[in-house]
This record gives C-alpha cells, structure tokens and sequence, in this order.
C-alpha cells in the first residue's frame, strides 16, 4: 500500500513557505502595531471548552464536524476547530481580566475540522486570528473590522470586501427565533435534514442553508437586520460610522449568520469573489457572554480570523500577487576533486556564517555535471576547484548567468561575490 497524506491535509512544500511566512508577517505587522499580543495555545484542548464555545447549532456539532478523542485516562479531548474558545479558556486560566483592559491577542496555526473536503475546504487548514476582550464599545468591533481589512492588505490583496451585519442582543435573537419557528413549522418537512435540525436547536442557523428547496422556502421572510432590537441597531449605526470615517468600504449584509452560536451584535465577513464556492476568506463578530459561559468573569469580547489557505488562493487570483519567489542560493560549489570535497564544505560553512546562501555539491563532479547541478540549484554564481587551483589557493568564480568567468583567490571569495551580488 501506497501511503498518503489524510484527505483534506495538505503539505507544505519548501517553494510554498515565502508565501505563507508573508501572510503571518503581514498580521505581526498590523495587528502587532495595534498592541495586539501574539498567543500560541495548545493544539488540544478538553472537549467541553469547544463543546461550551460553539454552542449546539454550529455545525461543528450538528454534523459532528470535531476531531475528538479519549486519551488514556479516559478523558475526551478535541483538537482545536478555532482559536476563540481556547484563547478565551487561556484568558481565564491565566487571571488576564486582571490586566490592563481591553487586551488584544492574536494568534496563528493549524485547526482541525472533519468536514467535507472541497475547494477551500480542508481537515486540517489554518488561520490567523485577532481576540480584543475587555470592552463593549462599537469601536472596538470597528477596530478589528479596520484591522482585518488591513491585514489582507498587507498580505496583498486589493479585492477583499466586508460584510457587516448583526444577529442582535439575546433578547432580539430569541424573538427572531420564535418568528422563524412560527414561519417555517408548517412547511418543516420540506427543509433539508440540518436545517430541521437547525430549526429545532437555533433557527436563526437555517438562513445560512445552501440547499436550494430550504433557500426557497425562506426567501420571502425577514432577515436578522429587520428586525434589531434598539440598542443593537445603536450599535450597529456606531461601528458602520468609524468604518465610514476611516474609509474602510463595506457592505450591510442583512442576512449575515455566522455559523458558531456564540456572537452577539455585530457579525461580519470578509469575502472573495473567485475562490469558488467558499468565497469567505474570513469572519468575526462581537461574543460577549462566552468568557462567563466558560466559567470566568462577565467580560464582553470581540474578533475575528481568516484562513490562510483562502488568502493564499485569493492572492494566486490577483495579479498584484507577484508571489514571493523562493530565495536562491547566491553560490553553488563544485569539487573537481576527491580533496576539493571538503574544501568546498569548508568554504560553504565559512560563507554561509557571513550571511550567504550557499549549496555545495558532496562528491566530485566533473564540470559539465557540476554546472548542471549549479543550475538546478537556482544559484547565480558557481565557484570550482581542482588540482591546479588548490596549487594558487584560488576558485573559479562563474557567473552563471553571463558565463564570465574568473580566478579568485580563497580569502577574496567573498568581497569578490558580494561585490558581484552588488553590482546585478
Ligand atoms: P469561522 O468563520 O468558522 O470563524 O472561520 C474563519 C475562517 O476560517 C473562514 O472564513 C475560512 O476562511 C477559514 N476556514 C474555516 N473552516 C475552514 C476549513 N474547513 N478549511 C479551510 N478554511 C477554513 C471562526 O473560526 C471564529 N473563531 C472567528 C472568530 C474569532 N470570531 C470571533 N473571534
């Protein structure tokens, strides 16, 4: 048997790594300019703290989408399906409501969720994610709106939009619920099997349905946005007046529904057109009431994450996106003799402790070879020794674009090639 990789994982190959390592640059950048601090919870976590978190309607529950397991003491574990609930657990287990507030994390890695694998949609994908807890003011989901939208600028996107919407206060959830029921209890038997699920458990949850049957049936009927209790459309009016004022365009998405249980107020997405069906490359929203449902003190919290596979994706679209291309060696060696083997090591370590990257080749090579082997190597210059040389103390330094080629002693190597890199 053949072995590969899990479906839905993905390698990530040493050409892809410039690529990806700009994305997290990009969020240390902004968010880190913004006094955000960096957070790397573990990658496990007891399953209650997710169990809690995304509430019962989420289809990481619904459809059973959690990687859980038991370890030996029979204890249930769950690898991480999304940052927030872990960071929040992190939050109270290290007492930083004690802390000067509000205070901003934001972290990076690997999540796990066992969905069905498509474009955009993997087991195992990643995300960059930005919490701010500790206030309850529209400017601070404004911020974070503010923060994600210059985050995928600086990533190198142009074509992003938000989506910003509401799913109200408690109270405004719960009528918005028993309308849904009301409306759609008669007909209950034609939505689709999650979406009876759905309607049972959180009905706000069957609007985000893409069954085209359930999407006829609530076509006709209202969405979140119309029917916002007064202070959340305060709010609301509030984050969409900083957006304005800080140019950051947007669209008011009415229907907007995330699909974790835990937000209130402001809800928003971050959209991509050309990526597929899977056009949000990220999503957020207000959640106050999580860090008290895990068992801490009553703190209001909001934030976001996007995914960095989508980013990717949306940047391969763009033109702008002049992917960084992998750094190339600046000098290859080849030995034309047994001896010149080491010598060449030598010389490759001595570089490469000044900064330089350098490729050597491990056994000897006659020329033709040698030079094949620079080439692939992606080096610019190519330095060779044999006997002759080893007599002078020098090296055959090649350019291995132009083809020039000269002799340079063993102690000029390097002011020779840096002065040549200088002067491409
Ligand atoms: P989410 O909408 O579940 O939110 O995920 C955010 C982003 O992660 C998605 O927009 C998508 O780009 C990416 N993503 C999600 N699932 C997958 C998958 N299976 N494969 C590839 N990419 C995926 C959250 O996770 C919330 N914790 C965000 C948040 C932070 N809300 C408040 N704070």
């Amino acid at each position: 048997m053949k072995l590969q990789a899990v479906k839905g994982t993905q390698d990530i190959l040493p050409r892809d790594q410039a690529a990806w390592h700009a994305i997290t640059a990009a969020a240390e950048q902004v968010l880190g300019g913004a006094g955000a601090g960096k957070i790397t919870p573990p990658i496990f976590e007891f399953t209650e703290v997710f169990e809690k978190s995304v509430g019962e309607s989420a289809d990481l529950m619904v459809q059973k989408e959690m990687y859980t397991f038991e370890d030996r003491g029979g204890r249930s574990l769950t690898l991480r399906p999304e940052f927030t609930a872990g960071l929040m657990r992190s939050f109270i287990d290290h007492g930083m409501h004690t802390l000067p507030q509000p205070v901003k994390l934001w972290a990076e890695g690997p999540l796990f969720r066992a969905e069905n694998v498509q474009r955009g949609r993997y087991r195992q994908f990643h995300q960059v994610d930005y919490e701010l807890v500790g206030s309850d003011s529209a400017l601070a989901d404004a911020e974070a709106i503010e923060l994600l939208y210059r985050t995928l600028q600086a990533c190198g996107l142009t074509r992003h939009r938000i989506r910003l919407g509401s799913v109200g206060d408690p109270d405004d959830r719960a009528a918005y619920n028993a309308y849904l029921r009301e409306e759609l209890a008669p007909h209950a038997e034609r939505l689709s099997p999650v979406s009876q699920e759905r309607l049972r458990l959180n009905p706000l949850r069957v609007l985000d349905s893409k069954d085209q049957g359930d999407q006829a049936l609530i076509a006709d009927l209202q969405r979140p946005l119309e029917r916002l209790g007064p202070a959340a459309r305060g709010h609301l009016a509030e984050v969409e007046h900083y957006l304005r004022s800080w140019d950051v365009p947007f669209d008011l998405d009415p229907a907007i529904v995330r699909g974790l249980d835990y937000y209130r107020r402001t809800a928003f997405e971050v959209h991509y057109e050309g990526i597929g069906a899977q056009s949000a490359l990220g999503g957020g929203g207000r959640y106050d009431g999580l860090i008290e449902l895990l068992g801490g003190p009553p703190i209001p919290a909001t934030g976001w994450a996007f995914g960095v596979e989508r980013v990717l994706d949306a940047l391969a679209q763009e033109e702008a996106a002049q992917a960084e291309t992998p750094e190339r060696p600046a000098l290859f060696v080849i030995p034309l003799d047994d001896e010149a083997v080491g010598e060449g090591a030598d010389l490759a370590t001595r570089l490469r402790r000044e900064a330089l990257r350098v490729e050597f080749a491990y056994q000897r090579r006659n020329p033709g070879k040698g030079l094949r082997d620079a080439d692939r190597s992606g080096a610019r210059f190519a330095a060779l020794r044999g006997a002759e040389e080893r007599t002078r103390g020098t090296w055959q330094l090649k350019d291995l674009a132009s083809g020039e080629q000269s002799e340079v002693a063993d102690e000029a190597l390097r002011a020779a090639l840096t002065e040549r890199l200088e002067n491409l």
